[in-house]
């Protein structure tokens, strides 16, 4: 993958950061390692404890089962990692679910691990930063902080259904959103129903 960015060719490993976090939804991060496998696209990931709580309550996998799906995986603490520097270069970070504690950790800059980190770097290198924020209702605040970081660069991406697809199961509708969001970077998942005009 080869595009220029003023006037310089970049050709960024086909890699990226993914970071769950604990939010309703864990399943949205799960797929979105498995449609970077089926892209050929390297995974990078890193994990909140609560992330896993919430893998315990919706899912049947075990922590292994979901860090399995990637190809890389950082400890959470572990602020010494490749994914903390801008000097690893990769096409950009998506954090699958985004808690509202993550995506505020995130809009200060007041980053106390490694997931938040990166996405910190992800934003100062300038590159693509995708959070599928969950949660609702959204307060006031919810709101300024996705504005702040709508500002800096990050994509506010929620996880909601695209019923226009007519998903026939709860995966379709979680493919869907998962697709969607990684076009962000320029990728075509194959799960992705795109709009075709109407019939
Ligand atoms: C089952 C469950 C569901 C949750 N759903 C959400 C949610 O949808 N959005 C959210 O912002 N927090 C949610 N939380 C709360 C977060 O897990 C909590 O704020 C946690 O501190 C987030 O930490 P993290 O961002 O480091 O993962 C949920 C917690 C649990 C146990």
């Amino acid at each position: 993958m080869v595009d220029v960015v003023n006037g310089a060719i970049r050709n960024p490993p086909a890699r990226i950061v993914v970071g769950i976090s604990g939010a309703s939804g864990v399943i949205y991060g799960a797929r979105v390692l498995d449609a970077l496998k089926d892209l050929g696209v390297e995974s990078h990931l890193v994990v909140t404890k609560a992330a896993l709580l919430t893998l315990s309550q919706e899912t049947e996998m075990s922590p292994d089962d979901l860090t399995g799906k990637a190809d890389v995986v950082y400890k959470l603490g572990d602020v010494g990692a490749t994914i903390a520097s801008g000097s690893f270069r990769t096409l950009g970070m998506i954090v699958a679910p985004c808690s509202v504690k993550t995506m505020s950790e995130i809009a200060t800059g007041v980053t106390s691990s490694l997931l938040t980190r990166a996405a910190d770097v992800t934003l100062k290198e300038r590159r693509p930063l995708v959070l599928m924020v969950r949660e609702t209702p959204l307060h006031l605040g919810h709101l300024r902080t996705m504005t702040a970081l709508t500002e800096m660069g990050a994509v506010i991406a929620p996880p909601l259904p695209a019923l226009y697809a007519r998903p026939a199961s709860i995966m379709e509708m979680v493919d869907q959103s998962v697709g969607r969001a990684l076009d962000l970077f320029g990728l075509d998942w194959s799960a992705v129903k795109r709009w075709d005009g109407m019939k």
